[in-house]
C-alpha cells in the first residue's frame, strides 16, 4: 500500500496528470491510489446551497434579520461620495446644490453639514452593520454546534464496518474541521456577498444616473471578473479537497502510527514511519502550493484590472470636465465610487476562496449524513424490557458474511461466509460454552447475538421475536457484554464501571466490583476508585481490565451474557479466584462463553463445538467425552499440553488449537 520509495515529487506529477484528467469528471483523488475515494462526486453548487440552508433551519429569521441590516449598513456607506459632490461642486465651486440634495444653501453651513455627514455616516452603517453581524455570529455559533452534533449522532449510529472504516482520524478530522467550517459559510456564502452585491449594484445604479457611459465601462469590465472567477472555481476546488482528503489519510496514519508505537518500535520501524508521514506532508504541501498558484495568479490579475478601470475612469471624466459636459464633483464622485467597487470584488475574492473550502467540508459533511445508519432498512420498532423477556435465543438457519469493505475485496458474498447454516436453541438463563480452533466463528456468532450485524440469511430471536423487529437500542439494554479486548474510557475506575447503568450508587459500583475480584486492586490504587484510567491515567493490566469490564457487566443486570474470552488475560489462579464470581453472575441468565480454559467450559449446560463457521458438535462435556469427537480431541491435546500442573483442576487450555491463531 506504502510505496516509501517515490519521492513526493513524482507523486505529485502523477497527481497533476490524473487531476487534469480527472478534472472532466470531477473526481476527489486523494489517497496514493487515486480512485480509491473517487466515488464521491461532488454536488453542484446549487444543491449546496439548497443542503446548507437545510442544515440552517433554525437561524433562517436571524439570517433575514442580518441581510436587511447589512443592506442598511451598505447603503449608508454609499452616502459619503455625494457629499464630496456637494464640497467640490457647491462649498468650493459655484453651483447650486441639485434640488434633491436636502442640505443648506449657505456654503458654510454646506461645509459643516459635509464634515459631520462624512464622519458620522460610515459610523453609523458601522454601527447598524455589527449589530446584524453579532445576532449572526451567534446564530452561527449555535449552528456550528448543531451541525458537529448531528455529524457525530450520525457517525455513531452508522453500521459497525463503516465506523470502522471510517478510522478514528477521518472522524475526528470530519468533526474537527469540516463540520466546524460548514457553519462559516454563513458569512462566506451569505453575509459578506449579500453587501457586497448591494454595494455593487449601488454604486452601478448611481453612476448610472450621472452618467450612463460611465456604466456601460463598468459593465464591461463585470464578465471579465466573471470568466476569471468561473476559471479559477473550476481548478481551485477539486484541488482543495483533495488536500483534505490527503491530510484526512495523513492524520488517520499519524493516529494509528502512534496507537501502534509498540509494534513500530518493536520492528524498529520508527524511520519508516517518519518518512511516510513526511512524504505525505510534502505531498500536501505542494498541492497547496498549486492551489496558492491559482488564487493568487486570480488576485493579480483583478489587481490590475482595477487601476486600468480607474485610469479610464479619470481620463474619460477628465476629458469630459475639460469639454464642460461634466461638473468637478462629478469626476470626484465618480472616482470615489469606483474605487468603492474595488472593495466588494476584494470581499468577493475572500468569501469564495473561504467559500471553496467550506463547501468543499459540507459536500464530505452531506456524505457522511447521506450514509444509511445501522439497520436503516428494518422496521425495528418492537421495544422489549427486562420484565416482559424470558431471555431464549434462537438462532436459525444462519448464514453470515461481514459486510464488503471490512474484510477482503474481490469475493462474493458465497466465498466469504463465515457462518454456514448456524442453528442453535437457548432456554432462558442456561449456559452454552461455544468451543473451537481461532477464526471458527465463535466471536462472530456472538456479533450476531447481539445485533451487532444483522445475518444475510436466517434469522436470530429472542423470545421467539425477530431481532429484526426489534428496536436496537431496547435491546441491547439487556445485553452484557465482555470481551478480550477491554476498552476503558478515559475517567475514573468508577466511571468505567458505571458507564453500563446510569443513576448507580458508589454503594452498587463497589459491590459489583467485590463480585468481579476487582476491588482488592482498585482499593490499593492510589486514589482508589476516583482514580483516572485510560489513556491520560494508571495503566492497568490486561487483567485488571477484564476485571473492571467483568463488574461492568455486573452492574448492567442483563438478561443475555457473552462472555468472549472474558478471562483469557486472566491467570489460572485469579480466573479461579472469579470463576466463582462467574456462577453467580451467570446465574438465572442466558449466557454464552466463548474460553480456551476448560475449567470454564466443563460446567456448561451445553458445548457447542464450531469449526470453519458451521456447528460440528453439540452436546454436555460428558455427551461430548464419550462421543470421542472433536471435543474429546481437544481435551486429549489440552491434556497433553497440560503446562506445570496449574492450581486450577484439570485445567489447561483447550486451545492447543489456539496456535494457528
Ligand atoms: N470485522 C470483521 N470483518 C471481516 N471479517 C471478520 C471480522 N471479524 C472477523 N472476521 C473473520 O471472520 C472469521 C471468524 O472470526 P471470529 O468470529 O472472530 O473467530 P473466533 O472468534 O472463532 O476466533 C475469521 O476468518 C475472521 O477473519
Ligand atoms: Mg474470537
Amino acid at each position: 500500500m506504502i510505496g516509501t520509495g517515490r519521492s513526493s515529487r513524482a507523486w505529485f506529477e502523477e497527481y497533476r496528470r490524473k487531476r487534469k484528467k480527472a478534472d472532466e469528471d470531477d473526481r476527489v483523488i486523494g489517497a496514493e491510489d487515486g480512485p480509491k475515494q473517487g466515488r464521491a462526486r461532488s454536488r453542484s453548487f446549487w444543491s449546496l446551497l439548497a443542503a446548507f440552508w437545510r442544515l440552517a433551519d433554525a437561524a433562517r429569521p436571524i439570517f433575514t434579520f442580518a441581510l436587511a441590516t447589512r443592506t442598511l449598513g451598505t447603503l449608508i456607506a454609499l452616502l459619503p461620495p455625494v457629499l464630496l459632490k456637494a464640497l467640490f461642486d457647491s462649498v468650493l465651486g459655484t453651483d447650486p446644490l441639485p434640488a434633491w440634495m436636502p442640505l443648506p444653501h449657505d456654503r458654510v453651513a454646506l461645509l459643516w453639514c459635509v464634515a459631520v455627514g462624512l464622519a458620522l455616516l460610515p459610523f453609523t452603517a458601522t454601527i447598524v452593520g455589527l449589530w446584524g453581524r453579532w445576532k449572526l455570529t451567534k446564530a452561527t455559533r449555535i449552528m456550528h454546534a448543531a451541525v458537529r452534533r448531528r455529524v457525530f449522532e450520525h457517525a455513531s449510529r452508522l453500521p459497525l464496518h463503516r465506523v470502522q472504516r471510517l478510522k478514528s482520524g477521518g472522524v475526528t478530522a470530519l468533526l474537527r474541521e469540516d463540520a466546524g467550517t460548514v457553519s462559516d459559510l454563513t458569512f462566506n456564502l451569505f453575509y459578506n456577498p449579500w453587501g457586497a452585491i448591494v454595494q455593487l449594484t449601488g454604486t452601478l445604479i448611481i453612476l448610472a444616473v450621472v452618467d450612463w457611459r460611465m456604466l456601460a465601462g463598468g459593465l464591461l469590465v463585470l464578465p471579465i471578473v466573471w470568466v476569471t472567477h468561473r476559471a479559477w472555481i473550476a481548478r481551485i476546488r477539486p484541488v482543495q479537497r483533495d488536500i483534505k482528503a490527503v491530510k484526512q489519510t495523513t492524520d488517520a496514519h499519524a493516529t494509528e502510527a502512534f496507537a501502534g508505537m509498540r509494534v513500530v518500535r518493536a520492528f524498529s520501524r520508527e524511520t519508516g514511519e517518519a518518512l511516510r508521514f513526511t512524504r505525505r506532508n510534502h505531498f500536501a504541501a505542494r498541492q497547496e502550493i498549486l492551489a496558492w498558484w491559482w488564487s493568487r495568479g486570480i488576485e493579480a490579475a483583478w489587481d490590475f484590472l482595477i487601476p486600468v478601470a480607474t485610469a479610464c475612469v479619470v481620463l474619460y471624466g477628465g476629458y469630459a470636465v475639460l469639454g464642460e459636459r461634466l461638473r468637478t464633483g462629478d469626476l470626484v464622485m465618480f472616482v470615489a465610487y469606483v474605487t468603492m467597487l474595488l472593495g466588494p470584488i476584494a470581499m468577493l475574492t475572500t468569501s469564495a476562496t473561504s467559500v471553496q473550502t467550506q463547501l468543499a467540508a459540507l459536500d464530505r459533511v452531506l456524505d457522511l449524513l447521506a450514509e444509511k445508519p445501522e439497520f436503516a432498512d428494518e422496521r425495528s420498532e418492537r421495544t422489549v424490557d427486562r420484565s416482559s423477556v424470558a431471555g431464549r435465543i434462537t438462532v436459525e438457519h444462519v448464514w453470515f458474511a461481514y459486510p464488503r469493505g471490512a474484510g477482503a475485496k474481490g469475493e462474493s458474498a458465497e466465498e466469504r461466509w463465515v457462518l454456514e447454516d448456524v442453528s442453535l436453541d437457548v432456554p432462558p438463563g442456561s449456559v452454552v460454552a461455544l468451543v473451537g480452533p481461532s477464526g471458527a466463528g465463535k466471536t462472530t456468532l456472538c456479533n450476531l447475538i447481539a445485533r451487532f450485524y444483522d445475518p444475510q440469511r436466517g434469522r436470530v430471536l429472542l423470545d421467539g421475536i425477530d431481532l429484526r423487529t426489534i428496536e436496537p437500542a431496547s435491546y441491547r439494554r439487556l445485553l452484557g457484554i465482555v470481551e478480550q479486548d477491554v476498552f476503558l474510557f478515559d475517567g475514573t475506575v468508577a466511571e468505567n464501571i458505571a458507564y453500563a447503568r446510569r443513576g448507580t450508587t458508589r454503594g452498587q459500583i463497589v459491590e459489583a466490583a467485590r463480585l468481579a475480584h476487582a476491588h482488592e486492586f482498585v482499593e490499593r490504587l492510589e486514589r482508589g476508585y476516583d482514580t483516572v484510567i485510560g489513556e491520560r491515567g494508571v495503566r492497568l493490566s490486561g487483567g485488571q481490565k477484564q476485571r473492571i469490564a467483568i463488574a461492568r457487566a455486573v452492574l448492567a443486570d442483563p438478561v443475555v451474557l457473552i462472555l468472549d474470552e472474558a478471562t483469557s488475560n486472566l491467570d489460572a489462579e485469579s480466573e479461579a479466584l472469579i470463576r466463582e464470581s462467574l456462577a453467580t453472575l451467570m446465574r438465572g441468565r442466558t449466557t454464552f462463553v466463548i474460553a480456551h480454559r476448560l475449567s470454564t467450559v466443563r460446567d456448561a449446560d451445553r458445548i457447542v463445538v464450531i469449526d470453519g463457521g458451521r456447528i460440528v458438535e453439540e452436546g454436555t462435556h460428558d455427551t461430548l467425552l464419550a462421543l470421542g469427537g472433536r471435543y474429546a480431541g481437544f481435551l486429549a491435546r489440552q491434556l497433553e499440553h497440560a503446562p506445570v500442573s496449574p492450581p486450577v483442576a484439570d485445567a489447561g487450555e483447550i486451545g492447543a488449537a489456539r496456535a494457528d491463531g
